[in-house]
């Protein structure tokens, strides 16, 4: 079975000016004009949620969505919007749990959440435990992108067992972040290790991609033998 990438994504910045995304209303339209012609009927987007450098929460989110979703109605653009977040697992995403703090859930339950580029969180085990006790599901935004736990698809498996999700960027299976990362992301998809895909899409060199064919097109067979659930949101 072939899966067909492009209909529901669940990872991405097209919000106006909320983060290192859409920088204003029309950058947001235009880039979601272009996945909606990619053939993407929802759209989930995720604003970043970073300590220090964004601080997005609820207030700033929804107003944002309900202000893009009006005028992508008014554009006649065909296309249904959601938001979430992408949270950095940082001591303000612990303390957003220890408070109970209510996440910013994609179908009310999936939590975006991405480790920070440099290391791998040392309490990593216990803020998962954490979520999964707060009833949520994490997944793990674009695995393939920690250059650290390359090559280390064991740590991976663990993750799996512990029940989080993992998603992998189309922009990886194209080689955008370059050739070990798009190794990687080829690596997790064969071993079974991918649940979502997403666009992570900021800006229009990210569109500019996204628009071509992957150059190998055989991971969309291994996609289709996964188990992939953006269908299901
Ligand atoms: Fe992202």
């Amino acid at each position: 079975m072939h899966f067909d990438l492009n209909r529901q994504d669940m990872h991405s910045h097209l919000l106006p000016g909320l983060d290192d995304g859409a920088k204003d209303m029309n950058d947001s339209i235009s880039l979601i004009r272009q996945l909606h012609a990619l053939g993407y009927t929802k759209l989930i987007t995720t604003p970043h949620i970073m300590s220090g450098i964004w601080y997005n929460d609820a207030d700033t989110i929804l107003p944002a969505l309900d202000a893009l979703r009006a005028e992508v109605e008014k554009e006649g653009i065909n296309v249904e919007l959601d938001a979430a977040a992408e949270y950095l697992m940082d001591d303000y995403f612990e303390s957003l749990l220890d408070d109970k703090t209510p996440l910013l859930t994609i179908n009310g339950k999936y939590v975006l959440v991405e480790f920070p580029f440099i290391a791998l969180p040392v309490n990593y085990r216990s803020v998962f435990f954490n979520m999964k006790m707060a009833g949520y599901e994490p997944i793990l935004a674009h695995p393939e992108r920690y250059m650290y736990q390359h090559g280390q698809l064991d740590f991976y498996h663990e993750l799996q067992e512990a029940g989080v999700l993992l998603q992998v960027n189309i922009l990886s299976l194209h080689g955008y972040y370059g050739t070990r990362v798009q190794k990687m992301a080829l690596q997790l998809v064969n071993a079974g290790l991918v649940q979502f895909t997403g666009t992570d899409a900021h800006h229009q060199r990210h569109l500019d991609v996204l628009c071509r064919p992957l150059p190998d097109a055989s991971v969309l067979t291994k996609l289709g033998e996964a188990v992939i659930k953006n269908e299901l949101l």
